[in-house]
Formats: C-alpha cells, structure tokens, sequence
C-alpha cells in the first residue's frame, strides 16, 4: 500500500538511496536536507536543519496540508565527531547530541501530533551498532546512538495506546559520505597524548566504513521492514561478522568483549 513518507537527510547516503528506492516502489516521498539539491526521482526535497526547531516543524505543516498525514517517519539524518573522551570540544559534543540526539526527538515531537490523531503511524528511529557498544575515539557518536535507543525504548511504550509503532535500525557500517563528514577533534595535533593511538584507531574504523556495504542494500533493507504489517522493535543491518559482535557484546563478561573489540581497534 502506498504510504506518506518523511525522511530527513536525503542528500547523500542512506537517506538518499532509502529516498529514491522507496519512490521507485509508489511511496509518496518528502525528504529533507540543508541545502538545495537535484533529484530526478519525484522526492518531494524540503529544506530543514533538524537541530532548528521551528525549520522542521514548517516542513512537516508543508507534508500535512499536501497529504493530510504521515504514514512513516525516517529519523535518519546524522553526523559523527571523532576524538579522546578527554579532549573533545565542548562546541563538538554539544553539536553532535543537538544533530543525531535532539534533532531526532525535534522531528518526533513535530511529526506525533498527527500520528496520534491519525491512530497510526511508524518512527523509525536509525540508530547504529555503536549505539549498543561504545566504540573507540567516538563515545560521543555512541553516546548520541545510545541516546536514541533509550528514548526509543520509552516511546514505543507510550505510543502503543495510539497504534504508533517504534522501530530502531542498527546499521553496521556502509559507504556513505558520513565518513568524510565526520568531524575530527581539532586538539588532536597539539600535543595530544592520545594521538598515535586515535590516528591508529580512526584508521581501523574508516577502512571499515570504505569497505563497508552500499546503501543501496540498505535501502531495500529498510524497504522491507517498512512494508511488513507488523514490523519488529529492532533491526540490525550489517555483516554476520558485526551481528556477532553484538551477540558476543550480550554474552560474554565485560572486560573479555572489550578486550576483544579494541584490539580490533588497534588498542592493546
Ligand atoms: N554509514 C554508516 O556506516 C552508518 C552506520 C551506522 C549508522 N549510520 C547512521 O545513518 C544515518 C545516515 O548516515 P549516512 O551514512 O547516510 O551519512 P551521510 O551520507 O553523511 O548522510 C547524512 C545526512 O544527514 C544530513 N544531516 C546531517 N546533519 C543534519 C542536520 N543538522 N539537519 C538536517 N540534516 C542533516 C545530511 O544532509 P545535509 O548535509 O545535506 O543537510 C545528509 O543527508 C546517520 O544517522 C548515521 O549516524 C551510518
């Protein structure tokens, strides 16, 4: 069935290929992005930032007086900072909770009041592998992440009695623009103790994120569990080798997976 569709962050991505394959397949496609952008698809672009409240809010009034509701929401807009706990900017960690933390809940508070009028409707909310395991140099991408996984886990409580279903993708990792986006912590070269372990790890991470899967598979990834009448809370999309990191992240004690994990990251 043909569904409404609002997406944030479809200029490059997983937004953009989720955008195109779902307009492919008959859905009615409203995306947003923070600058002007082409597409040959009938995605309907909308410009929004979403850490500014009131930019969202006037897309979405925009997807309301055309379509009169909102069937499914994509909360997949985001960024990563990268960089020591210890030395990160202040300016950085709050730009990263205000884009993938606030940003999302900017969009979720704007998008359920007509939810709820209409007793339906589906959020999902694009989490990561690392919003269930802090990974290395990016606690506060994780931190964002995790952030997304608790308020999820409490809203799709309080959204039951009004037939709104919560749904959290963890992606592992794919090539996207989101690692030459990604903001490195400008103190790294200044007399950084952490820096030849941070240029080691971040290494690791972007040749994994380069070797990573298209968001194209993605996309159609997504396509499913959006077309399922009752879809699941949680989804990991990724390799078998991460889907066993999280495995191994539930069973195993503490210190062993942690172990395990940062030597994957070069750390001894
Ligand atoms: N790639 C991966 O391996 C991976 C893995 C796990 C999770 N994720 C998550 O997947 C989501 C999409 O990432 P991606 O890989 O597709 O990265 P991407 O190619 O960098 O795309 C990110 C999108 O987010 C938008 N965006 C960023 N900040 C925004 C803001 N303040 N307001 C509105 N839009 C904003 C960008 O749009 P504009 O700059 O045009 O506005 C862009 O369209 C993110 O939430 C990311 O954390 C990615």
């Amino acid at each position: 069935m043909k569904k409404v569709v609002f997406i944030t962050g479809i200029s490059s991505g997983f937004g953009k290929s989720t955008a195109e394959y779902l307009d492919q397949k008959g859905h009615v496609i409203y995306g947003t992005s923070r600058k002007e952008i082409e597409t040959d698809h009938r995605i309907n672009v909308l410009k929004a930032d979403i850490t500014d409240i009131d930019s969202v809010k006037a897309a979405v009034e925009t997807v309301l007086q055309k379509e009169g509701r909102i069937d499914i929401l994509i909360n997949n807009a985001g960024m990563g900072i990268s960089g020591p706990v210890e030395t990160a900017l202040t300016d950085d960690i709050r730009l990263q909770m205000r884009t993938n933390f606030m940003g999302a809940v900017n969009v979720i508070q704007s998008v359920l009041p007509a939810m709820r009028g209409q007793k339906s409707g589906t959020i999902i909310n694009i989490s990561s592998i690392g919003g269930l395991m802090g990974l290395p140099f990016q606690g506060f991408y994780s931190a964002s992440k995790f952030a997304i996984e608790g308020m999820s886990e409490a809203l799709r409580m309080e959204l039951k009695p009004f037939n709104i279903k919560v749904v959290v993708i963890r992606p592992g990792d794919f090539f996207t623009s989101f690692t030459s986006n990604r903001k490195a912590d400008e103190n790294i070269s200044v007399n950084n103790p952490y820096e030849p372990q941070f240029r080691k790890s971040m290494s690791i991470i972007e040749t994994d994120e380069k070797g990573g899967m298209k968001p194209e598979f993605f996309a159609r990834k997504l396509a499913q569990i959006i077309e399922k009448k009752n879809p699941g809370s949680t989804y990991i999309i990724s390799t078998a080798e991460q889907k066993l990191a999280v495995v191994l992240k539930r069973i195993l004690p503490d210190a062993l997976f942690a172990g395990i994990l940062g030597s994957h990251y070069g750390i001894k």
